[in-house]
């Protein structure tokens, strides 16, 4: 492990147990020949379904998607030597994510490999942050507001799929969930990146943004393991409180 994670999502709500899928989420048929194509409609659907968040499934409001804390620190010797803190984030955009292709492997069965790819037309963040290390050239110790937007972000994830048993009835949980992200622009902005001198922090600022696809490489890991824990979280939060009967059609 590269990168130390520590998220903390402000909401959390008590959860009830056994719920129904909303009806406006199609469940799909396991022995639907097109049960990928299905399950990628259904899960694009219930991004937006979820949108503003869900009680009784434990699922946060998602516009904006509010986290206290977010720190993401590389490993002593790790040739990216930058570590970012940020408090008081909101993510938006992340609802109007489609699922462009949904893989289950190696044949459609209630506990699939998942193996999805992503789009987001645009994600942005806001945040107070703290940048400690070194970015391109510059040595950095600054702190401030952000705000980040990220532009025609495609993704790919994947998971393994577990299954166990719980008051008799059988579930799922997604493990192991991993993504890899691109983009195709970002901009940024942090304020205060050289405290007690704007000049150079609007210089430092300028070449960040010149260079946004290299910057985006070198930050883009923790972010990739964010939302993994984000999606993962999600996704078992609603499985945890259906039972495999419920999830699919017949
Ligand atoms: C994002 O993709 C759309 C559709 O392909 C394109 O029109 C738009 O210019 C892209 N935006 C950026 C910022 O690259
Ligand atoms: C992401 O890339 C890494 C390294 O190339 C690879 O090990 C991992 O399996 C990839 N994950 C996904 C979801 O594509
Ligand atoms: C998660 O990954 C570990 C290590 O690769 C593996 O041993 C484990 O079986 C995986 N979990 C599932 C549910 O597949
Ligand atoms: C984004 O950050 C920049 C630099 O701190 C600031 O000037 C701008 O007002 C911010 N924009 C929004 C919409 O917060």
């Amino acid at each position: 492990m590269i990168y130390t994670i520590f998220v903390i999502i402000l909401l959390q709500y008590e959860i009830a147990e056994a719920v129904q899928i909303p009806a406006e989420i199609q469940k799909c048929s396991l022995s639907d020949s097109q049960f990928d194509l299905c399950m990628a409609k259904s899960i694009t659907k219930a991004m937006k379904v979820f949108r503003d968040g869900s009680r009784e499934f434990g699922i946060p409001p998602m516009e904006p998607l509010e986290l206290e804390k977010l720190d993401i620190q590389t490993e002593p010797g790790n040739s990216v030597a930058l570590n970012q803190f940020y408090k008081n984030v909101k993510l938006s955009g992340l609802s109007d994510s489609k699922i462009l292709k949904f893989g289950s492997k190696p044949v459609p069965n209630a506990c699939p490999s998942w193996d999805i790819e992503g789009y987001t037309p645009m994600t942005r963040m806001e945040a107070d942050y703290s940048l400690t290390g070194q970015i391109l050239v510059f040595p950095l110790n600054g702190h401030g507001k952000c705000n980040v937007t990220l532009y025609n972000i495609t993704n790919h994830q994947k998971a393994n799929c577990e299954q166990y048993t719980k008051n008799g009835k059988s579930y799922i949980r997604l493990k192991n969930y991993s993504m890899n992200m691109t983009v195709e622009k970002c901009v940024f902005h942090f304020e205060n990146l050289f405290p007690g001198n704007e000049q150079i922090s609007n210089e430092i600022e300028k070449t960040i943004n010149e260079n946004f696809m290299d910057i985006f490489r070198e930050v883009k890991h923790g972010f990739e393991e964010v939302f993994s824990t984000l999606h993962q979280d999600a996704a078992n939060n609603v499985f945890s409180k259906v039972p495999v009967d419920d999830l699919y059609l017949p």
